[in-house]
């Protein structure tokens, strides 16, 4: 198994910084209280880049991508990848630089301004790849992002959006799944083995270095609950990403109400 998080250093002594590692493992052990099988949904993400590569490095972009999870888990397996993590966090962006330092380029944008792609240093990617995120754009939105990223991914590149998707057919099944992995995630909350959302960014807040950060994120996503979230069944995601004109569009991976949809360009 890969060690993606020998990527992410241990703090330097005596630098004004965080513990980059310290900060990744909980974000991650966060993340993966909503998304247990939340790795497994990487893996075939990154599976898809590297058929679409032939072993060549991919030039990746970590769409909305946080702390840079999946930029980091691209480099454990990609020798020589090129990765963009873009994003408007500024404490989540601050934990991707300090993991990523020179081995990655940091793109603070927002992805509801059309105007994200003039801040990216290059075209042309082979992959674009987002996670968890886009569930927070409206739909008209998101169907303009699907445009959008198609140009900037060279011909035959791919995307792949990993979130909440619910199965068409499946709704009364998919609210039991969805109570069901919310007690699941309680009950793991009450065991203190694993930080609450809230929880994650109290401790963000109190940091030395990433509070102000934090002070400058409620401006950004002001309310408590940032804003809507909005989840189309992968079926919706389909169809728009075969009208924003991918060539192949449909479902990579499933995992309960979640799904991978990826697209071809
Ligand atoms: C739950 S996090 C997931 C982060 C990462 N992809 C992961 O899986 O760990 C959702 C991310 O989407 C980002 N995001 C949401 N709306 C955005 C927007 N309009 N522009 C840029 N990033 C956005 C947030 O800042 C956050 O980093």
């Amino acid at each position: 198994m890969t060690d993606y998080k020998a990527a992410a250093d241990a703090p330097r002594s005596g630098a004004r910084s965080i513990d980059a590692r310290a900060w990744q493992e909980s974000w991650d052990r966060q993340q993966e209280a909503f998304m247990p099988d939340r790795e497994q949904r990487f893996a075939a993400m990154l599976d898809a880049v590297a058929a679409t590569t032939g072993g060549r490095p991919p030039r990746l972009l970590d769409l909305a991508g946080g702390t840079g999870t999946i930029s980091l888990r691209a480099l454990a397996r990609f020798a020589g990848a090129d990765v963009t993590v873009l994003d408007q966090d500024p404490v989540l962006l601050a934990i991707a630089g300090a993991s990523l330092r020179d081995r990655g380029t940091i793109v603070d944008a927002d992805l509801g301004d059309p105007g994200w792609r003039a801040k990216l240093p290059q075209e042309g990617f082979d992959a674009v790849l987002t996670a968890t995120a886009l569930h927070w754009l409206p739909a008209e939105r998101v169907a303009a992002l699907y445009r959008e990223v198609r140009e900037v991914l060279r011909p035959g590149g791919i995307f792949a959006n990993a979130d909440h998707m619910p199965e068409e057919g499946l709704p009364t099944l998919s609210v039991k799944l969805r109570d069901h992995a919310r007690a699941v995630r309680e009950a793991r909350y009450a065991t203190g083995a694993a930080t609450s959302w809230p929880d994650w960014w109290k401790l963000a807040a109190a940091d030395e270095f990433l509070g102000p950060k934090a002070i400058e994120r409620e401006r950004i996503y002001p309310s408590v609950r940032h804003n809507h979230e909005w989840t189309p069944p992968a079926a919706w995601h389909v169809e728009t990403l075969r009208a924003a004109g991918y060539t192949e569009a449909g479902i990579l991976w499933r995992g309960g109400t979640d799904a991978v949809v990826v697209g071809l360009r």
